[in-house]
């Protein structure tokens, strides 16, 4: 077996939480292909993602998928092996990472260490690669500085990603993260998990102003955000409800909470927006799949004049294609060591 080149494709691999996940990303074309496995069914049961559960369900899904992948692709030599290294679910990172070393040893390629936030912040640019590879590296400069908005049930995230690719935090939240909040409110409600989703359902029928939810952090001298405070309102005001009251509420209760998540991360992307002269607005993880949280960003990106780049729907979640795609756009800075890495700041910020 020749030693893999440069220009083969790269192979993703993601096992940071509770997706198993694959992706041939090839510069000249795209992402190929993408493999995945979800685990929310298996989850669901336990309200949230239980991690010995999800390790062992890495450990049977590697294999199935790379199966697949080989299937579609015979003869396949993977250019690169990126590898998300964290933050995320330690027994489930190791899983991604034995199979990144043996990856690399089988196919003689080397591995790329790539950071799941700065993943998730670059996983915006992947359309207009897709649009136009050719012409993406000046695409990309023309969207730069960009200001990145990341919400997830572990991580909300105001990010700027400066012309040299390297990433500045502006603001995170202080407590719960967006997703968190809307998961937790769920099952105050006795909806189920996960949440967002949930509460954008009912929140169709309701009147985001029928309840006056706090929104926290209203101040102009920080981007943080805080959503614990919500959640204990939402508590304290349902508490002496009896159920039918809670259901004949619930889509007016969905459709006020719902707002007021969607303000507060509004107010802080406006905040950054009018602070620093961003060419580009991005939005990812879970929480960019709600429709009225991307019909805010997109209007608050038009009146502002820069262009609204939101993740696409199969990037929101946790993925592989945004583990090679980082990995290729990194392709030019110093490799970080191949370890568990489980916080911010993602390596080679
Ligand atoms: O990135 P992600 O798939 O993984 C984790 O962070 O674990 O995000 C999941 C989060 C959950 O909190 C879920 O309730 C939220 O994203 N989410 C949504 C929607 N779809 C998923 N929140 C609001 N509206 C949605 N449509």
């Amino acid at each position: 077996m020749a030693a893999a080149s440069a220009g083969d494709p790269l192979l993703g691999i993601e096992t940071s939480c509770d997706e198993s996940a694959l992706a041939l990303f090839d510069p000249a074309r795209g992402l190929l292909g993408e493999w995945i496995s979800s685990q929310v069914k298996l989850h669901a049961a336990y309200g949230g993602v239980v991690p010995d559960l999800a390790s062992r369900e890495h450990l049977e899904n590697l294999p199935l998928l790379l199966r697949e992948v080989l299937a579609a692709h015979p003869g396949l030599e993977p250019g690169g092996i990126a590898v998300t290294t964290g933050p995320g679910l330690a027994p489930c990172l190791a899983l991604g990472l034995a199979a990144a070393r043996a990856l690399a040893l089988r196919f003689q390629s080397p591995i790329h260490p790539v950071n799941h936030l700065r993943a998730h912040a670059f996983s915006v640019f992947i359309p207009a690669h897709e649009a136009d590879p050719a012409g993406f590296a000046s695409t990309l400069a023309s969207h730069l500085p960009h200001l990145g908005l990341i919400v997830s049930g572990g991580n909300t995230l105001l990010i700027e990603i400066r012309p040299d690719l390297s990433l500045r935090l502006l603001g995170e939240t202080i407590d719960d993260a967006g997703g968190e909040a809307l998961d937790k409110a769920a099952k105050l409600l006795g909806l189920g998990y996960p949440g967002g989703p949930l509460i954008e359902q009912r929140a169709a029928d309701g009147d985001p102003r029928a309840f006056d939810f706090p929104r926290a952090l209203p101040g102009r001298d920080t981007f943080n955000f805080s959503f614990s405070g919500l959640k204990t309102s939402l508590r304290y005001r349902i508490q002496d409800w009896p159920p039918e009251a809670v259901r004949d509420r619930l889509a007016d209760l969905c459709a006020s909470y719902q707002e007021a998540v969607v303000a507060a991360l509004a107010r802080k992307v406006a905040l950054a927006l009018d602070r620093f002269p961003f060419r580009s607005l991005g939005l990812s993880g879970g929480v960019a799949n709600n429709r009225s949280l991307r019909h805010r960003l997109a209007a608050l990106a038009d009146e502002r004049g820069v262009a609204f780049l939101p993740a696409l729907p199969r990037h929101t979640g946790d993925n592989a294609g945004m583990i090679a795609f980082t990995a290729w756009l990194d392709r030019h800075r110093p490799t970080a060591p191949l370890a568990i890495a489980p916080v911010w700041p993602p390596a080679r910020q």
